[in-house]
C-alpha cells in the first residue's frame, strides 16, 4: 500500500468508496453542507492505493471562519476520511492522517474536521476551541475538532461556512 495526490481520474472510485463508507443516512450532513461545491484542495487530496485499487482517501476543502465582529479568516476542513471495509486496522486512516497533516503543516494551515475525537485526537484535533462555533447544520460539541497552531486564535463565537460564502456564489447542490 503507498500514498500518492489524487489525479482527476480517481473520482469514480473514490465516489464509489465514500459512498460505501458513508451510508445515506450519513449524507447531507453538516460537513457535506459546508464543503458544498467546493473542488479538493489539490496539495491536500490524497489517495492509499494497493497495486491499482484504491482503498483508501482524504481530501481537504475550504472553508470560512467568520468571528463576531464579522472577521473572516480561512480554515481547511479535513475530510471525507475513509479506508476500504474489507481493509480496516491497516494503517490505512493513518498513513493518510500523517501524508494530509505533513501537507498542512508545509502549507502552515489550521483545520477543522467533523469526527471522533478518540480517532483523531491522535493527530493533533481536538474540541478545545470549538464550543463557540455555529455551524450550517447539527454538530455534536465534542465531534467539532480544530488543529491550529494557535488554537485561542479561532475561540469564541463563531459561524464556520462554505468558502462560496465569500464569493457570494448561488448555492449549489451539495455534492
Ligand atoms: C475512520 C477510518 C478512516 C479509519 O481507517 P483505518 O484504516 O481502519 O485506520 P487505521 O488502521 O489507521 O487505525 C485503526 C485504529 O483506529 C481506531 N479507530 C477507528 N475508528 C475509530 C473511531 N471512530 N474512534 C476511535 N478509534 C477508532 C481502531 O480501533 C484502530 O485502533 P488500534 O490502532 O488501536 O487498533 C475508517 O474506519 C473509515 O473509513 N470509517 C468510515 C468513514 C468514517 O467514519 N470516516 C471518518 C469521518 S470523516
Amino acid at each position: 500500500m503507498r500514498i500518492r495526490p489524487r489525479k482527476p481520474m480517481d473520482e469514480p472510485a473514490i465516489e464509489t468508496l465514500v459512498a460505501r463508507c458513508f451510508p445515506a443516512e450519513r449524507r447531507g450532513r453538516t460537513a457535506t453542507l459546508l464543503r458544498g461545491c467546493s473542488a479538493p484542495l489539490p496539495d491536500l487530496a490524497f489517495v492509499a492505493v494497493d497495486g491499482r485499487t484504491i482503498v483508501g482517501s482524504v481530501a481537504c476543502h475550504p472553508v470560512l471562519w467568520e468571528g463576531a465582529d464579522g472577521t473572516r479568516r480561512p480554515l481547511v476542513l479535513l475530510g471525507p476520511l475513509v479506508s476500504h471495509p474489507d481493509r480496516r486496522g491497516e494503517g490505512i486512516g493513518r498513513a493518510l492522517m500523517m501524508k494530509a497533516t505533513a501537507a498542512l503543516d508545509r502549507l502552515g494551515a489550521d483545520s477543522m474536521l467533523v469526527g471522533d475525537a478518540p480517532y483523531y485526537g491522535r493527530f493533533g484535533y481536538s474540541a478545545d476551541a470549538t464550543g463557540g462555533w455555529l455551524l450550517p447544520g447539527p454538530v455534536e460539541p465534542e465531534r467539532l475538532l480544530l488543529r491550529a497552531r494557535t488554537p485561542a486564535l479561532w475561540m469564541g463565537p463563531a459561524r464556520i461556512l462554505p468558502a462560496a460564502a465569500a464569493s457570494g456564489a448561488a448555492r449549489c447542490r451539495a455534492a
